[in-house]
């Protein structure tokens, strides 16, 4: 009798001490799933889409229509083109290296005590190998699918099953894997959003997507020039790094020269991937305080301003063939609706890279700062507003909706579903022809023969 009480109390007891693990070990998922590393903000290109729109943690279908101006007079839609940047991804060979180096150089030489480093030593395992190649990962596919789906919800006109069934919806895209990969993720959350299955062709397009690679000025004069990221290069060997720096080598305890621009890069980069892939608050993230991510976000903002946007002329000029292409489909269907003919593409989706993205931005004068980013001016660039990571997060976004309305036809421009007024213009929802006017100059130019030509 006793024995059988004592027994039932152990199994109870066991049960108890099960259920309250159990219990632990969930709420631990969950609050580890749910935690947001403080200085996600600053990953630039490395960042997630939910950064930029954060009610879409809570609901990743949400549309949010006080984020969006609509027309002032009375309107329809006819037409939607969204360019959109690939979905989350693995890193490069090149970094998956610094990733190694650094993570090795905290196995065997960092001495320091504190959790978060024997945390990487003894539970973290470096799963980053060097095939990885950029892949697009689940996470990225996640990214495509459910942004089809809310832009059904955005636009369901357009993005109606009679116009994916009559051609009306187009699909182009980059070669790179990644970006075809999510290129097919956006249309299954299509089909999936739409719950039909429509045989949906989707068309390769570099010249379009990634011009980048193909104007040889741009090639010369910045891509394969030492001197164009100068002022980044000069950051990295400036005080504000410095600093980092040391206080980086100070967490770990080794000495100062241990620590290299590339090893802060690698760090920052398993902090970033981490939790963009996994959605992982990891110890790596321990590394940096707010100020120093501060500083890695700028060296980041420096590479994209110097390479792909205002810093050098020619770099804007890559988008040249993207930007002709965009009007010149607004220029068709308007002919269309004026000669009351029905409008022949009413979406055209096309996925490249934050180097087809930024370029665009800068040819539409976006984000453009009255002085330019420089290795000495860190400190009063700290209200830029070229902030890679506000503007091209993984699957960020540009969309441009054509109106039909009472009064004429009209603009509206959508950069992560966010409304966007064009530089030069007041009014949110312009008239076509004043776009038109206010772009004047590179319609009638930005000629990629002249632009691009070495002579
Ligand atoms: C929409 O966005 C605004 C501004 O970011 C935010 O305050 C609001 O909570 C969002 N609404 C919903 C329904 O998520
Ligand atoms: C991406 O697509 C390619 C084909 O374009 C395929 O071989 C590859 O397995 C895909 N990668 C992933 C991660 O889905
Ligand atoms: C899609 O591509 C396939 C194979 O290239 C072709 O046979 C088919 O006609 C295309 N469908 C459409 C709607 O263009
Ligand atoms: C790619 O797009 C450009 C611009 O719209 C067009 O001129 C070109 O013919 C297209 N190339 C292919 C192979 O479809
Ligand atoms: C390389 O970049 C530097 C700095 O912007 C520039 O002065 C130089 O002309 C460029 N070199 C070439 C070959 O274009
Ligand atoms: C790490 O320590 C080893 C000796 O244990 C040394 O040879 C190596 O240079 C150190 N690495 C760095 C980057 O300081
Ligand atoms: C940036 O903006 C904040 C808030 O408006 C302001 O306090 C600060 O002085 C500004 N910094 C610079 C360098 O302009």
């Amino acid at each position: 009798m006793v024995k059988q009480v004592v027994t039932a109390c152990f199994v109870l007891f066991h049960g108890i001490i099960f259920y309250w693990a159990f219990m632990t070990s969930c709420s631990n998922v969950q609050s580890s799933s749910k935690s947001i590393p403080t200085i996600a903000r600053y990953f630039g290109t490395k960042g997630r889409y939910e950064e930029v729109n954060t009610y879409l943690i809570d609901d990743i279908f949400a549309i949010n229509d006080s984020l969006v101006t609509q027309p002032s007079s009375k309107c329809n839609a006819v037409h939607l083109t969204a360019i959109i940047r690939h979905g989350t991804r693995l890193p490069t060979n090149k970094n998956v290296l610094k990733m190694r180096d650094f993570y090795n150089l905290v196995l065997r030489n960092a001495s320091g005590n504190v959790n978060y480093l024997s945390e990487i030593k003894s539970k973290w395992t470096m799963w980053y190998t060097q095939d990885m190649d950029g892949q697009l990962v689940d996470k990225g596919r996640h990214d495509h699918s459910y942004l089809a789906q809310r832009l059904i919800k955005w636009f369901p006109s357009l993005l109606s099953e009679d116009n994916v069934r009559n051609g009306g919806v187009k699909l182009k895209t980059s070669s790179k894997h990644r970006c075809v990969n999510s290129t097919i993720a956006f249309r299954m959350g299509l089909m999936q959003g739409l719950n039909i299955e429509v045989d949906l062709n989707i068309t390769i397009n570099d010249t379009l997507m990634r011009y980048f690679d193909q104007c040889e000025r741009y090639v010369k004069e910045v891509e394969s020039n030492k001197s164009a990221l100068a002022e980044m290069n000069r950051f990295n060997e400036g005080p504000e790094m410095k600093r980092s720096m040391e206080k980086m080598a100070d967490r770990l305890e080794v000495p100062y020269a241990s620590i290299t621009d590339d090893s802060m890069e690698a760090a920052f980069y398993l902090c970033a991937y981490e939790f963009t892939i996994n959605g992982l608050n990891s110890p790596w993230c321990q590394l940096f305080d707010e100020s120093d991510a501060e500083v890695m976000e700028y060296v980041n903002d420096l590479k994209q301003y110097w390479k792909r946007s205002y810093g050098h002329e020619i770099n804007s000029k890559s988008s040249c063939i993207l930007f002709h292409d965009l009007f010149s489909r607004l220029d068709r269907i308007e002919d269309q609706i004026n000669s009351n003919s029905s409008v022949s593409e009413a979406v055209m989706v096309q996925v490249g890279h934050a180097e087809t993205l930024i370029p665009l931005f800068t040819l539409l004068d976006l984000f453009k700062d009255d002085t330019p980013l420089k290795s000495t001016n860190f400190a009063t660039q700290q209200n830029r507003t070229f902030r890679s990571g506000r503007f091209v997060p993984y699957a960020a976004n540009l969309l441009v909706v054509m109106y039909n309305c009472l009064d004429g036809i009209r603009i509206g421009v959508r950069l992560n579903e966010k409304s966007l007024t064009l530089p030069g213009l007041s009014d949110p929802v312009p008239l076509y022809k004043d776009v038109k006017k206010r772009y004047n100059a590179l319609l009638s130019g930005c000629d990629q023969d002249t632009v691009c030509k070495i002579s």
